[in-house]
């Protein structure tokens, strides 16, 4: 049974069908009204959001099944102290397939390997954003019809923007990819992506602190919001939140078939100037999250189900060696810590942050 915690649960070719389905789903929605009739998706969204949770149930409902869940961890069991591997157990009986988005990094990968039903990650810290990656992809293959042979800058918060670190792992499986890191060092790419992504997989990169010396290169700009809520200093926060405002007037020094993507919600970092630019692609990224969202749902709940938890290579751990306070592995009661091993090294099983062993 398959779960997907992160893009790479997906195969290249996977992602290729789910496009073709959402591009077909756009073309005929009436032939989707029914597929998911008598089936529940249960949103589990532990972190505030409004687009990736609405889009998930406007997903499903969408295709003839029905939604249950809880938009505010305060309104669960978890206010009672419970278990993300309890809670999941729970929910097991009530639904067919799970959207979970956590604060820690790791609890939808908890969730998984306690799922008799598939899980999906609708993003977990500051870690993975799998469907935010998917509504990307579908957005670059509407607007460039290719996913090779494309340099694509990644500006602001490369440090906790989730969406960011799940996009990069999609696209080192491409030819002809160049990166651009454009960040202050404070909110730079964590440094396992860089050299186990983009260095492993040969991509040419450069990291810069300016926007204007990217610009002209780009054929995709991928904005991002500072994510103040998971700044530990709020005056760091104050300081780098307006690192990066695009504006039209900046717009000049950029291609004119660059595509602006972000995940969205923005805050000042495009200046709304922007949006009428037929470049402007953020809105459009939303309807087409919403196609990938429902052919995704409609993937995962039409294979077959062995009803056991997809299994994955863990190394069971004699005690907890992850070091990072926003992994569900430091809090969650009961759960055995566990490690992957890369060629780099060890990693926390849950979370992915180096550890030392
Ligand atoms: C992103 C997220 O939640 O990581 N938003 C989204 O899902 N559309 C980006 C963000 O919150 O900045």
């Amino acid at each position: 049974m398959k779960s997907v915690i992160d893009i790479l649960d997906l195969s290249v070719e996977e992602i290729d069908n789910l496009i073709a389905t959402a591009c077909d789903m756009i073309e005929h929605p009436e032939n989707y009204t029914e597929k998911c009739k008598g089936k529940k998706i249960a949103t589990l969204f532990f972190e505030p959001s409004t687009r990736t949770r609405l889009s998930f149930e406007s997903a499903m409902l969408e295709l003839g099944g029905s939604v249950i869940g809880f938009s505010d961890a305060k309104n669960s069991s978890v206010s009672k102290g419970e278990t993300i591997a309890d809670t999941t157990r729970v929910i097991n009986c009530y639904a067919d397939i799970i959207a979970m988005r956590h604060p820690l990094e790791g609890a939808p990968m908890v969730a998984s390997v306690n799922s008799a039903i598939p899980v999906i990650n609708a993003g977990d810290g500051g870690h993975a954003h799998p469907t935010q990656t998917l509504a990307d992809l579908l957005t670059i293959y509407r607007e460039k019809g290719r996913f090779n042979d494309l340099t694509i800058g990644f500006c602001g918060d490369l440090k906790y923007g989730r969406p960011v670190h799940s996009l990069i792992h999609a696209l080192s499986r491409y030819t002809g990819i160049k990166i651009y890191l454009i960040s202050p060092s404070e909110l730079a790419l964590p440094e396992y992506i860089k050299r186990e992504v983009i260095e492993k997989h040969n991509i040419p990169y450069a990291e810069t602190a300016s926007m204007e010396e990217a610009l002209p290169n780009l054929d995709i700009l991928y904005m991002t919001r500072v994510q103040g809520e998971r700044f530990e200093n709020k005056t760091d926060y104050e300081r780098l939140k307006d690192c990066y405002v695009l504006n039209s007037e900046k717009l000049k020094l950029a291609k004119s078939d660059m595509s602006i993507l972000h995940p969205l919600p923005r805050v000042d970092e495009i200046n709304v100037d922007v949006d009428a630019d037929p470049r402007a692609c953020y809105f459009k990224q939303v309807a087409n999250g919403k196609q990938m969202r429902k052919a995704l749902i409609l993937k995962l709940l039409t294979e077959s189900n062995d009803g056991k938890p997809e299994p994955r290579d863990f190394i069971p751990l004699e005690e907890q060696l992850c070091t990072n306070n926003r992994c569900i592995s430091t809090i969650e009661r009961g759960l055995k810590p566990a490690a992957i091993k890369t060629e780099f090294g060890c990693r926390c099983a849950y979370c992915e942050s180096a550890i030392k062993q």
